[in-house]
């Protein structure tokens, strides 16, 4: 039997390390491209049955289209969001498997690395100390212990950053579009959440309903101080109103992990560069800002885990035409697909 084709688009150095490791025994055929998947890089798939792809490449209907006419019969990504998918009008063309989760640990731990960052000024300290500055001035932080989080999201990663909260002594309070019956989390309504919260973390997969849920409005609605911590989707802030809440000091701090218009900037050194987008630009001025650029996966666990699951999801699927991460328009309008996915949808 011919190997099948995987057509690995966004690579990067990591990706092929671990890919390479997961596909030691040469079962499959994957070649690494620099570049990511769009409309116009769609042809680079010519001869492949599988496409691998990432966060910030875009499967719109065109891509869709342009894909299924080559003869790919997969797109498997290797993320859990799947907001860059036109999922709606994949239905029935072209088959989208995901890795619903790589490490949950790695992202919480992340959000709370940010925290501690951003409260205690580590970033600050960081600096001053080498270059031999040992004043304390300005670096006064706060207690996380006694203070109230709120977390939107209480699926894998919203569960396990509670459990890190809880053990620094914080008082948790959560949001969820379907809680959880008897999880033993105090959920409020998203009004509540955003008046008690003095640090407010999403966990939630962005959607058409929660685009731009931090905005003017809510805002206005927070503790003056709050701190948002934003591991998610950046589409969940509308990043202006971000910064002007900064401005009016009734944001305190933000912890950005993604950012709205990180697709055209996250994931490339652009330190010799001008960079164009000015709200970016403008937030990462900022002392109370701190900007990760989409990193909270990337750990050795995570890596190896989205390898794993990747292929062992093309192989389900090659072998049975059907996988249980499947992501589907169908089950996904269902409760999130919660694996569900059966071959009479298609
Ligand atoms: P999950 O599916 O286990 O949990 C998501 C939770 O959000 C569920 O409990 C669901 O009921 C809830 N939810 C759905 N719609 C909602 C809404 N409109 N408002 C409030 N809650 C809503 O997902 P998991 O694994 O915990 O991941 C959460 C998000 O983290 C992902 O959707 C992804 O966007 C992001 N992520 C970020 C990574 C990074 O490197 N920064 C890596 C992996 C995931």
């Amino acid at each position: 039997m011919n190997k099948i084709k995987i057509a690995f688009f966004d690579a990067k150095e990591y990706d092929r390390h671990s890919f390479e490791e997961s596909n030691k025994s040469e079962e499959f055929d994957i070649t690494f491209l620099d570049t990511r998947l769009s409309r116009d890089t769609c042809k680079l798939a010519e001869d492949a049955d599988v496409v691998c792809v990432f966060v910030n490449d875009d499967i719109d209907a065109s891509v869709i289209d342009q894909l299924s006419e080559m003869g790919v019969k997969l797109i498997a990504l290797r993320c859990a969001g799947y907001n860059n998918v036109d999922i709606e009008y994949a239905f029935r063309k072209i088959h989208i498997v995901r890795v619903p989760a790589y490490s949950p640990y790695a992202v919480a731990e992340h959000a709370m690395a940010l925290l501690l960052t951003s409260i205690r000024r580590i970033h600050k300290a960081y600096i001053r100390t080498k270059d031999f500055n040992f004043s304390l001035n300005g670096l006064t932080g706060f207690d996380l212990h006694g203070k109230t989080v709120g977390i939107v999201g209480t699926g894998k990663i919203g569960r396990i950053f509670i459990d890190i909260c809880r053990g620094f002594g914080m008082n948790v309070i959560a949001y969820d579009k379907f809680p959880a019956a008897d999880s033993g989390i105090t959920y409020v309504s998203l009004d509540e959440l955003w008046e008690r919260s003095d640090i407010i973390s999403f966990h939630c997969p962005l959607t058409d309903e929660n685009r731009h849920m931090v905005n003017s409005d809510s805002i206005a609605k927070m503790k003056k101080g709050v701190v948002l911590i934003n591991t998610s989707r950046g589409a969940l802030i509308d990043s202006e109103a971000l910064v002007e809440g900064i401005k009016q000091r009734q944001i305190g701090a933000a912890c950005l992990d993604v950012y709205e218009e990180e697709s055209d900037v996250f994931f490339h050194d652009y330190s010799n560069h001008i960079i164009n987008d000015d709200t970016l630009a403008r937030l990462i001025s900022m002392p109370n800002v701190i900007v990760t650029s989409h990193q909270a996966f990337l750990t050795n666990e995570a890596l190896q885990n989205i390898a794993d699951t990747t292929l062992s999801n093309i192989r389900e699927f090659i072998s049975n035409d059907t996988c249980v991460n499947e992501v589907c328009y169908k089950c996904s309008n269902l409760a999130n697909c919660k694996q569900t996915h059966e071959k009479k949808c298609f």
